[in-house]
């Protein structure tokens, strides 16, 4: 399924990325130190899966897939962001491409068990390839678990965003919103059935604060 995402907006998220990868790891981020978290203590059981991480970023999560995973295909549009990745693991069992998800994957059917995808889907406009892409690749009964910034959060303003530290300018990644039931209702025209959804605040929020990350846990279907 092609994409109707306007090219500009790939290219400015590739560039976005490219200039935040020095330093997406050291800024104050309480999203990603969230997200990171939760797949750790919460996340899907990975043991001897072959995984494959949409959008890998410099690694944070490759990282902990690689301790325990048969294979890792790691897939991010910015080369920046690989470049990262590539040096923090170098294990032979884990292969990083440069990749837009929402074009079709370097990726054979039925071959994967688990897809992964955190913090990334904001960047993409429409869910639909997506999904399509990972109801292709996963083996039947085969896992998706998306983890996004919460769509309340975007609501009030919240998105990926850095300072450059060359120019000191602030960057906003071009970011797109979906709604809970769009997750879910687009995963279940893809022929996925929902496992479960988890809303996640970190420990120290303060009262009333709305969740920071959405978790969306899915199963592919039968047929
Ligand atoms: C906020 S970072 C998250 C990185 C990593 N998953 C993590 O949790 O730290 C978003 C990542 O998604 C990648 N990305 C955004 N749009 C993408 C697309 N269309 N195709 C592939 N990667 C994309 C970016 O390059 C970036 O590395």
């Amino acid at each position: 399924m092609p994409s109707d995402q306007p090219a500009d907006s790939i290219s400015q998220v590739r560039s976005a990325y490219d200039r935040w990868s020095s330093h997406y790891d050291t800024d104050h981020n309480r999203t990603r130190d969230l997200d990171a978290q939760i797949f750790r203590t919460h996340g899907p059981s990975v043991r001897g899966r072959a995984v494959l991480e949409l959008g890998c970023g410099t690694g944070k999560n490759t990282e902990l897939l690689a301790a325990t995973c048969r294979e890792v295909t790691a897939l991010d549009i910015s080369a920046g962001m690989l470049a990262i990745a590539r040096e923090r693991i170098t294990a032979s069992h884990v292969q990083f491409v440069e990749q837009d998800i929402s074009a079709p994957w370097p990726v054979p059917s039925a071959t994967i068990d688990l897809v992964v995808s955190n913090l990334v889907l904001e960047h993409v406009q429409d869910l639909r390839p997506v999904y399509a892409e990972a109801a292709r690749v996963l083996r039947k009964g085969g896992k998706l678990y998306l983890s996004e910034l919460h769509p309340m959060r975007q609501l009030r303003g919240t998105q990926a965003r850095f300072t450059d530290t060359e120019s000191g300018d602030v960057v906003h990644v071009p970011a797109f919103h979906h709604s809970v039931s769009e997750f879910v209702n687009t995963a279940l025209a893809s022929g996925f059935t929902l496992r479960a959804l988890g809303e996640w605040l970190e420990d120290d929020a303060v009262p009333g604060a709305p969740p920071r990350i959405l978790t969306v846990y899915l199963v592919r279907s039968a047929s």
